[in-house]
């Protein structure tokens, strides 16, 4: 069709980064839309999608250049370097995950090449962009990663075990931070056959954590985060909550054989929870897998993509957890960019158009300048 939107989805070119921004599936829907899609060669090779899967799709399949040439919109799950985006249409669309402080180089960059960069981790939190929110989707599949992780190098087995050999008893695991892949992590534990405990700042988690079939450990004598801060997330606590904190958190640490720590706070650094002479306290083996290693860490001495020994545990943590399942991680990323981009096509004019309040939550780059309110000024 002429004149069809174009869509370009480019091979990641980040150390590490297994997942690609579609799949055959979301190729297929975009063209149900009338888009057309171009697929980088090789684009899902490591997250198991084929060039032919991708072509017997409807995708047209060839080198970067030709797949930006002419592009309308530009998928990704990291942002794309700048440098490789020559060919793109003037305005076009940079729709993928932009780490936007990580990265402020590369935002002033797509400002300067008068693109409009889109940042979907600014997705904001509200029911109707839920199917939207790539943090979700890849958080969940972290948290389970962590404890799959975990269990392999764990030199015990998770489930209690009755044998005639003699009994195995259930690994005890801790979860500290309770969110999107704090409770994942809890399901699969308890799935695993772990007795699972939970703690977190919000206090409208003991119920998710209950309801998961795990036991609640929280600070009493002070209060926490009753419901939720802005837009479900925790801020930081005050020094006297820290401090009740980390006297339960060392009586309960010392009895566990597995911890996995997800804790966050949007625009800081991750909440030190568990420092070395608590891990002192650790029985020899244990495993403690800190998912926050990336935003500086839940854990003192975690090194990302290291197994760290200290006192005996080990220590370990991703830099980019889901480009471990990479396969699963793209086709949720993918549909997350879908389900974003269908909810605001506009039938008349053959491509999406945002709404005012998704738009300015996301929208970071506009007409060769920086347009994003948190951005501006910092
Ligand atoms: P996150 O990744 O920002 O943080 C992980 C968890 O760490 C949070 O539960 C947070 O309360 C906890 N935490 C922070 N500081 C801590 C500390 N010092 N000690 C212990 N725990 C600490 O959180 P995530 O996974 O992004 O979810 C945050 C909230 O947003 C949840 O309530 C979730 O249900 C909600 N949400 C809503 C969505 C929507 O409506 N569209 C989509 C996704 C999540």
């Amino acid at each position: 069709m002429a004149g069809a939107l174009r869509i370009a989805v480019l091979k990641e070119r980040a150390k590490g980064e297994t997942r690609v921004a579609a799949t055959p599936e979301t190729v297929k829907k975009f063209a149900a839309l009338g888009a057309s899609v171009a697929v980088e060669e090789g684009a899902g090779a490591s997250a198991s999608i084929s060039d032919g899967e991708f072509s017997a799709a409807g995708a047209d399949i060839a080198p970067a250049a030709s797949v930006l040439q002419g592009a309308d919109i530009v998928l990704g799950v990291q942002g794309p370097d700048p440098a490789v985006l020559q060919g793109a249409n003037p305005g076009a669309w940079i729709v993928a995950g932009l780490d936007p402080y990580g990265q402020r180089g590369r935002v002033d960059a797509y400002a300067a090449a008068g693109v409009e960069a889109l940042a979907m981790e600014f997705m904001p939190r509200i029911t109707r962009a839920q199917s939207m929110d790539i943090l979700s989707s890849q958080s969940n599949l972290a948290g389970y990663k962590a404890v799959i992780e975990a269990a392999n190098i764990y030199g015990r087995a998770f489930p209690m075990m009755m044998t005639a050999a003699g009994t195995v008893s259930a690994a005890k695991a801790f979860v500290m931070g309770v969110g999107v892949a704090g409770l994942q992590a809890i399901a699969t534990a308890r799935r695993l056959g772990a007795q699972v405990s939970a703690t977190d700042v919000r206090s409208a988690t003991k119920e998710q954590i209950q309801s998961l079939g795990a036991k609640p450990i929280f600070v009493e004598s002070v209060a926490g985060i009753e419901g939720e801060g802005a837009g479900g997330y925790a801020t930081e606590m005050s020094e006297e909550y820290q401090k009740a904190q980390a006297e339960l958190v060392s009586a309960h640490i010392a009895k566990q054989d597995i911890v996995i720590t997800t804790a966050l706070i949007p625009g800081r650094a991750a909440p030190r929870l568990i420092t070395d002479a608590q891990i002192a306290t650790m029985k020899p083996g244990s495993v403690i897998f800190d998912l926050a290693v990336v935003q500086g860490g839940n854990v003192e001495g975690s090194v990302a993509d290291q197994i760290v020994e200290r006192h005996g545990v080990k220590i370990l943590g991703y830099s980019n957890p889901p480009a471990r399942l990479p396969a699963d991680a793209s086709a949720l990323f993918a549909r997350n960019l879908y389900n974003f981009l269908s909810a605001f096509w506009d039938k008349e004019a053959g491509k999406p158009v945002l709404d005012e309040e998704i738009g300015n939550a996301i929208r970071l780059t506009q007409g060769g300048k920086i347009v994003h309110e948190r951005l501006l000024g910092a």
